[in-house]
């Protein structure tokens, strides 16, 4: 018996994508034979709708000294979080002194851009010290921990009560929720914000982007979930935003109860996820069809074009990892992946062992069809690619169904 990680209750399982590694685990030749394997399982919560993953891999496993991820790979994720900084700067009238702190800074996240303009008492807290580093690098303070409520007691010894937290698609890999929201609990000035966003739940469910589960997102939210989580602490969300990053996003606008006036927003977004139902076996069972349906379909399409063109992936992702994994598509069917990122070049990809290719190889390589693997950079990847493919006819990706792109 599984139970939820925020209310207790016994967890209902639904389905499991069967044995996955570890999503950004990009590998060596030699170290095929020691690969870890778990099992990839979502389950939700039926009293508080928390959809998480029955087993997660020990963190310490995912996040450490080489975490192959840095989100400074997208221009575009660079502007959303500059733009995202600007605004709170200007909507929340923040003063320069006032304490900003970034759960899962990654390297450099938004406190990079409080840093760039002279928000010099700001702190970025990131388990990984690879990452850390290159923040460090840049001028911004960070502290190379996990957040939980051990760390947030640390952080209000040293520097006092926090007037803005941010997290951006962080709360999502973080098993002690509990322990995270109590650490935000202490933390908050009686005024503060803590605004955060990951990728949607009902996204997920009406793009069947199964993609987004794997191990690191041990939840997938919705405003419902966010609530319930919210209600045991002296928190609220007085606002949220429906926003097109991660494939599909919610950011959370959170302060201490009856500190805002509640946006109207709010109780949109509660009606909508009312009308879906994410209390009801129902619902995932749907989703669980839809992946059969999904995985079924993108086969038939790669194995009809790899007959007689080469395909590539573009983008080496974490979502590639359960992709590929589930749906049991290996090198016959794509041939190499390319990304930018440079630990994760000369390297196979997790499970299924594609090899991973610098940009330069891909500009050598034109593959015939590309596959989406960083769909969620959709619009980035097609302008920068423009030259290369003409728009249609070439792209191929598994959300909301399998197809060729046709733009
Ligand atoms: P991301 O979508 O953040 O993926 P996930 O969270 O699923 O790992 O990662 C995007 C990946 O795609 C990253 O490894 C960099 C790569 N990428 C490119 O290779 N070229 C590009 O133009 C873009 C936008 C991303």
């Amino acid at each position: 018996m599984t139970l939820c990680r925020n209310c207790s209750t016994e967890l209902n399982d639904f389905m499991t994508f069967g044995k996955m590694p570890i999503a950004n685990a990009f590998l060596e030749k030699n170290q095929i034979k020691s690969e870890y394997f778990f099992e990839l399982a979502p389950t939700f919560c039926p009293k508080c709708s928390l959809f998480q993953l029955k087993f997660q891999p020990d963190p310490n496993s995912l996040f450490h000294e080489n975490y192959a991820f840095f989100a400074n790979t997208s221009e575009k994720m660079q502007r959303h979080f500059e733009d995202l900084t600007k605004s709170v700067i200007e909507q929340f009238k923040l003063k320069k002194t006032d304490l900003i702190v970034e759960i899962g800074n990654n390297d450099g996240g938004m406190v990079k851009y409080f840093n760039d303009l002279g928000y010099s008492n700001h702190l970025g807290v990131d388990p990984s010290k690879n990452v850390c580093d290159f923040a460090k690098s840049l001028g911004v303070r960070v502290k190379n921990e996990f957040f939980n409520h051990e760390t947030a007691r640390d952080i209000k010894r040293d520097y006092g009560d926090v007037k803005v937290l941010f997290a951006a698609n962080t709360l999502a890999h973080i098993a002690d929720i509990t322990s995270v929201f109590e650490g935000i609990d202490f933390l908050l000035s009686k005024d503060g914000l803590f605004i955060t966003e990951d990728p949607y739940l009902l996204d997920l469910l009406k793009k069947t982007s199964y993609d987004q589960i794997y191990d690191e997102h041990v939840f997938i939210f919705s405003l419902t979930s966010i609530i319930k989580l919210c209600e045991k602490f002296d928190l609220e969300v007085f606002d949220v935003e429906k926003l097109k990053t991660a494939g599909g996003s919610l950011r959370y606008y959170i302060a201490r109860r009856g500190q805002k006036i509640i946006s109207p927003r709010v109780q949109m977004v509660l009606s909508e996820e009312r009308s879906i139902d994410l209390f009801s076996e129902e619902t995932f069972l749907r989703f669980k069809y839809n992946c059969e349906q999904s995985k079924n379909d993108l086969l038939t399409l790669l194995q009809a074009k790899s007959k007689n063109h080469k395909i590539a992936s573009y983008g080496a992702t974490s979502k590639t990892t359960t992709i590929f994994n589930y749906c049991g598509i290996d090198s016959s069917l794509i041939e190499f992946i390319t990304d930018t990122t440079p630990n994760k070049q000369n390297k196979l990809s997790p499970g299924m062992h594609i090899p991973i290719y610098d940009y330069e190889y891909f500009l050598n390589n034109i593959p015939e069809y590309c596959f989406l693997g960083a769909w969620n950079h959709i619009d980035e990847i097609l302008e920068k690619e423009k030259n290369m493919f003409s728009l249609s006819g070439q792209w191929l990706s598994h959300t909301p169904k399998p197809q060729v792109l046709d733009f």
